[in-house]
């Protein structure tokens, strides 16, 4: 079959011949339809995810460890962790019985493998409680999951939506989704520090931040009351780190802001997934909620995986 190989740690994938996968016990086949290349898959090939020791032990190997595919009766599956060394990221791979559910009916594949990324933005109501007519601001929120970030708080009733990004064409297009006020982290501490103190009105009430570092620490600071005052409780919740893996926090801006950091896993069961899974499902049919997807050939990996020009839309392989 054909697949995407990575043959070292911190390589390229390359468009190859790779040997089919064959079945073992309690195992199925699936044919890929539609891969999601995200940054988590190139920090794992990379070698610089906490996975990747446990990922990158055979090699060569196919990576992704999660895509769209379909069962030998045709069914329409979302997959996960296929047996190493196969991946998602060719013509076919191999699972376990039960790492696989059903899709919803109805949805280009290439959609159906992007559903999930919007579960990080409703992580305001599974992990902060969020209410309707509170103030949200997304940290990053000019990626693909701040950008759906933007259009589910929208869509869950946001008082006000504040969006951080580094490039102010982008920002303009993150207004138009449905940020009311944007912010351009591509400046001095100094500024920043002071549009989010500028931007917070009566005050955030839950931050969804993909970035963390510096643009994170920044907010924190801003955070503190300059005087002693009742802090207003601020729920951060940590879903990414685009920014960078480590921040520091002052004592004070725990202490005195009422801030409250939680990770965005929080609340999540099988239960209330299930239910926030079936909410994006439900604004995806009625096409309140739209996913930009880049699609490419599983023959164009090699130059796809090193694009840096997607602004937004996600990767998106399909076979
Ligand atoms: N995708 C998911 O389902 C998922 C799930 C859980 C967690 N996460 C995490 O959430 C984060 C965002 O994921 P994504 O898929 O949306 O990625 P993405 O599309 O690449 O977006 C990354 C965002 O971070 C910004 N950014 C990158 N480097 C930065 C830096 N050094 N300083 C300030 N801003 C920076 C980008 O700005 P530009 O637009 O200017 O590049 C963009 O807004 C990642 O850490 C990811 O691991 C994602």
């Amino acid at each position: 079959m054909k697949a995407a190989v990575l043959h070292e740690v911190g390589g390229i994938p390359r468009y190859e011949d790779f040997p089919d996968p064959v079945a073992g016990d309690d195992e199925l086949i699936i044919e890929v339809k539609a891969v999601a290349v995200e940054n988590v898959d190139k920090a794992i090939a990379a070698g610089t995810h906490y996975a990747s020791e446990k990922y990158l032990t055979r090699l060569p190997l196919v990576p992704v460890f999660d895509g769209i595919g379909t069962l030998a009766d045709g069914t329409l599956v979302g997959f996960g962790n296929p047996r190493l060394p196969y991946g998602a990221l060719a013509e076919k791979t191999v699972v376990a019985a039960g790492m696989f559910v059903p899709m919803p009916e109805g949805f280009d594949p290439a959609v159906a493998t992007v559903l999930g990324t919007a579960i990080t933005g409703m992580s305001i109501t599974t992990a902060a409680g969020f209410t309707p007519g509170e103030t949200v601001l997304v940290q990053g929120a000019t990626g693909v999951a701040g950008r759906l970030a933007v259009k589910v708080a929208r869509l869950l009733g946001a008082g006000r939506i504040v969006a951080t990004g580094r490039d102010d064409d982008q920002l303009r297009e993150v207004r138009a989704i449905g940020a009311d006020t944007v912010i351009n982290t591509a400046v001095s501490d100094e500024a920043l520090a002071q549009a989010f103190t500028d931007a917070k009105g009566d005050g955030y009430d839950v931050v969804l931040d993909y970035l963390w570092s510096r643009p994170t620490e920044i907010l924190l600071r801003t955070l503190v009351p300059e005087s002693f005052a009742f802090g207003k409780p601020t729920r951060v919740i940590q879903v990414g780190a685009s920014a960078g893996p480590v921040l520091t926090l002052a004592a004070d801006s725990l202490r005195t802001s009422g801030v409250e950091i939680v990770g965005a896993a929080r609340g999540l069961t099988p239960e209330t997934m299930e239910k926030v899974y079936g909410q994006i499902v439900a604004w995806a049919r009625a096409g309140e909620l739209t996913f930009d997807v880049e699609k490419v050939p599983l023959s164009d990996i090699e130059a796809a995986w090193q694009r840096t020009d997607l602004k937004g839309r996600r990767l998106v392989v399909v076979l």
